[in-house]
């Protein structure tokens, strides 16, 4: 099988992702439910949790390329989002502002951050969101949003592509006040 590793050229690598402290099974089990594999890097920086890496592709667990990295949200963070959210609890009009951005974050995700994962077919896009829902959507309730667009329909990149947008706030590349954007995007792979 052709390897991740074996490709030579300049790629984009990793993405670096965190979870909330005691909330490493949840961002475990998204990670699993949209059809990754997870290795343990035995690498815990200066905290006490090892970092994951969360491979797309289950039959290529290559650590360094081609993953995304869960990690837990260190106390400098947690500090600035605790203080973020007190003002959220104290100012309706920054609540309201917040509450906008999640909303197009959830209805118009195009041009909003996010990274995204590759799938062989629109079908596999649609299985990965099912399970998601499946497996996280009682738990997450209102935390996790999930949103298929394609093919060919509105908002749609093309005919062949369906694009699976995901909000939730567990594993976020960012502020877990705005909530992270995963794309599941099927691609033409022949
Ligand atoms: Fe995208």
């Amino acid at each position: 099988m052709e390897r991740i590793a074996t490709y030579t050229g300049n790629l984009l690598n990793h993405v670096e992702t965190l979870y909330r402290p005691g909330e490493r099974h949840l961002a475990v089990a998204m990670a699993e439910a949209l059809g990754c594999a997870i290795s343990d890097t035995g690498f815990s920086g200066d905290g006490e949790e090892s970092f994951l890496a969360v491979h797309p592709n289950p039959a290529d667990r290559d650590m360094r390329n081609n993953a995304f990295f869960l990690s837990p949200m260190r106390p400098e963070q947690q500090a600035v989002e605790a203080r973020l959210l007190k003002l959220a609890n104290e100012d309706a009009d920054f609540a309201a502002t917040l509450a906008d951005y999640r909303s197009i974050a959830r209805s118009k995700p195009f041009g909003v951050p996010h990274f995204a994962i590759r799938y062989p077919s629109g079908d596999a896009v649609a299985e990965a969101a099912e399970r998601l829902q499946a497996a996280l959507g009682t738990t997450l309730g209102d935390r996790l949003h999930i949103r298929v667009f394609g093919p060919g329909g509105s908002g749609a990149k093309g005919a062949s592509t369906v694009q699976g947008f995901i909000h939730q706030d567990v594993i976020v590349s960012g502020s877990f006040l705005y909530g992270q954007l995963i794309e599941l995007q099927s691609q033409p792979t022949a």
